[in-house]
């Protein structure tokens, strides 16, 4: 390979350089890096291609004018769904369940490859705790184990037993490091986060990425440590290559390597390209950094060649790996990318994810609700389609129904689809024996750069919700969300309440079916529901402190002065149409690689239930400050009435885990306490 290819190989374009009515996305300066004819048929990839011909087309025209004839890579934001569109990521994490996200993922997978893409930039790995950013959306939450479960079953859903397969794509695990650590909740600033809290919490995400055998990972847009990650051999090669021990290609976020430059850590785009060079950033995403200066760096003797070579060695290394090199059409199908997506198939495999992601906060006997109840259903998101949520390309809201249309279809009860309410509406309202009083927040509200100052509802919704409650009290909250927003201060007044995150395109099905009792609701918090904003970021992992509020009057302890510290209601939390009894929890087997607990519990209601049984670890004594419990363990258990059966729930040794005051990852010695945990119940186990 001559230098110029080989430099091609590192660079990735949007389509639409290859032809001017191709335009899917710009963004920032990247109109600047015109390339020449010759550079474009050099490139090693493509981002974000819009349909199976186009992808055919592209690979066509490239491999007849391209000299080396190394077919290009293709990759696209996958994220939760291709066509048939999942729950965004932070509900999945609300399952609790690693099946489901593995599942999710192996079904876009299968939908997207036969458009001929190639690589997903997901999982999202990043830890997420504050509720003002808006890409918790794309999280699983705010807590490591949860983060690690997710993020490790999703790589393996998308990859499948072997990338040869076809049907499987290659994961881009994204954005090392610590981008969910956004100051203020800020997109593309900076991520503020101690060393310490970066190895203990923040880095458990990617270590899955890694574990799983994702074969790219993505750098973040943020500076960690005074340095933009894109450029920083601290992140790339400490952290990530040293550290986690990762293999495979890094390429960077859209247009980061040059934006090095804009956080003025770099002054001139050779000095960026020999950062990123050297920092081991393999492939560029859009911007013309490396096309430009890579061989003059070489020529002048400031960069190794070598430096060079295993850059792009990892790229044909991932290229060879998926069988391109054997077919530059892998996986491309047009007849199957006509059918399969959105097929019924995946539609109920979408309905099976989704179903045990809504959250019952709140039941004071309302819910589930009968076909005969006297009951009107109230505000504008009952007549929203777009329930796909963020990050949904490919998605086609037209063709998703709403939950009105859903109710309509299915029930004969009255809808008032508006947030504004006529005299007509507010006296059926007062007559009817329930109200269901639908707010939240829409899909554009979430999502990358829609970052929130105030995650409450919008003004019109709280006055909705505070009219409705004034004059009928038999209200059930459904609240749709992209985040765990910051809900009015007397919400749980409300009779019942649920909180559904954004579930794709069974949504309406399944919350129509969650109403009304056909499904038990079985999802729990993945992050914190704050009181206030004023409380954010908010999480379950607080350090303990010498100075705990017990709600005395002594002055210098840690609290607010106007405000309280609990949230609305933590991490995990989530009820059932159901009542479960734990009754007995012990250690039945310890291996090398986990603890397992046998645990029996008995569905003490009238209707069958499933839910998660968390375990929470009690931090034995180490010389580093730690939260009191961490969670290790998680399984869902389904029981029918009246039924009590045993399960084993699974500790997995390699959560048992600190950093000590120089990084080193050391192992808890036991032996431990593991409290187990079922809706309000526990039970303390000597492991
Ligand atoms: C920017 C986002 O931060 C990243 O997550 C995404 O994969 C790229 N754009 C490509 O669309």
């Amino acid at each position: 390979m001559t230098l110029e290819e080989k430099v091609g190989q590192l660079h990735q374009v949007p389509p639409f350089f290859f032809s001017d009515s191709l335009v899917n996305e710009v963004a920032g300066p990247l109109r600047k890096y015109k390339i020449s004819e010759a550079q474009l048929y050099r490139v090693g990839s493509i981002l974000g291609t819009a349909g199976p011909e186009e992808m055919r087309q592209l690979q066509t025209m490239y491999l007849e004018k391209s000299r080396l004839k190394i077919p290009l890579l293709f990759m696209a934001d996958i994220i939760h769904g291709y066509k048939t569109i999942f729950p965004i990521p932070l509900a999945i994490a609300a399952t609790m369940d690693v099946e489901r996200s593995r599942l999710a993922a192996k079904i876009a997978a299968k939908e997207a490859a036969t458009s001929g893409i190639h690589v997903t930039f997901s999982p999202m790995a990043d830890l997420a705790r504050d509720a003002r950013w808006g890409r918790v959306m794309e999280s699983s939450g705010e807590d490591p184990f949860l983060n690690y479960q997710m993020t490790y079953a999703a790589v393996k859903g998308y990859q499948g037993e072997s990338l040869k397969d076809p049907s499987t794509l290659a994961a881009c695990g994204k954005h090392v490091v610590a981008y969910g650590a956004a100051v203020a909740g800020k997109d593309y600033t900076q991520a503020e986060v101690s060393k310490h809290s970066l190895y203990q919490y923040y880095l458990e995400g990617y270590r899955a990425c890694v574990d799983a055998e994702a074969e790219l990972l993505m750098s973040s847009f943020n500076v960690v440590e005074g340095v933009p990650s894109t450029v920083s051999p601290f992140v790339l090669k400490t952290l990530i290559r040293q550290h986690l021990g990762f293999k495979g290609v890094i390429i960077s976020d859209y247009d980061s390597l040059n934006e090095a430059q804009f956080h003025h850590v770099t002054h001139t785009g050779e000095e960026t390209a020999l950062k990123g060079m050297q920092a081991t950033l393999d492939i560029e995403m859009s911007s013309g950094i490396y096309q430009n200066y890579i061989i003059p760096l070489i020529k002048k003797g400031q960069l190794s060649e070598r430096l060079l070579d295993q850059a792009v060695l990892r790229v044909l290394q991932l290229k060879e790996k998926i069988g391109l090199l054997d077919d530059p059409f892998r996986g491309l199908n047009p007849a199957l990318e006509a059918t399969l997506p959105l097929s019924e198939a995946h539609y109920q495999a979408a309905y099976d994810v989704a179903k045990a992601s809504p959250i019952l906060l709140q039941n004071e006997g309302v819910l589930p609700l009968n076909k005969e109840d006297d009951v009107v259903f109230v505000g504008s998101l009952l007549d929203e389609q777009n329930l796909l949520g963020a990050w949904a390309w490919h998605g086609e809201a037209e063709r998703t129904a709403s939950l009105g249309m859903v109710l309509r279809q299915r029930y004969s009860h009255e809808l008032i689809p508006f947030d504004t309410l006529n005299e007509t509406h507010v006296a059926r309202i007062q007559n009817a024996k329930k109200v269901v009083v639908v707010v939240g927040e829409r899909s554009k509200e979430f999502g990358e750069a829609r970052s929130k100052v105030s995650p409450t509802l919008s003004e019109e919704h709280i006055q909705l919700w505070h009219q409705v409650i004034a004059i009928n009290p038999s209200v059930i909250t459904l609240v749709l969300a992209g985040r765990p927003l910051v809900l009015p201060s007397k919400i749980e007044t409300s009779k019942g309440l649920l909180y559904s995150f954004y579930l794709g395109s069974a949504m309406a099905d399944v919350l129509a079916d969650t109403l009304f009792g056909q499904l038990n609701p079985s999802g729990t918090l993945p992050m914190t529901l704050a009181r206030e904003v004023g409380q954010l970021p908010l999480h379950t992992l607080s350090l303990p402190t010498g100075r705990p509020f017990e709600g005395k009057t002594y002055t210098y302890t840690s609290h607010y002065i106007e405000g309280v510290n609990s949230p609305l209601y933590p991490l995990g939390y989530g009820l059932s149409y159901t009542s479960f009894s734990l009754l007995k929890a012990k250690k039945m087997h310890e291996n090398d690689q986990a603890i397992l607990l046998e645990v029996t519990i008995k569905n003490t209601g009238t209707i069958p239930g499933e839910h998660p049984v968390f375990a929470y670890l009690h931090t034995p004594p180490v010389p580093v400050a730690l939260p009191e419990k961490t969670l290790v363990g998680v399984s869902r258990i389904s029981l029918d009435a009246g039924a009590t059966q045993t399960f084993t729930v699974t500790l997995p040794k390699h959560h048992f885990y600190y950093y000590d005051t120089q990084y080193r990852r050391q192992s808890f010695l036991g032996p431990f306490t593991v409290t187990v945990s079922l809706i309000g119940e526990t039970l303390d186990v000597s492991c």
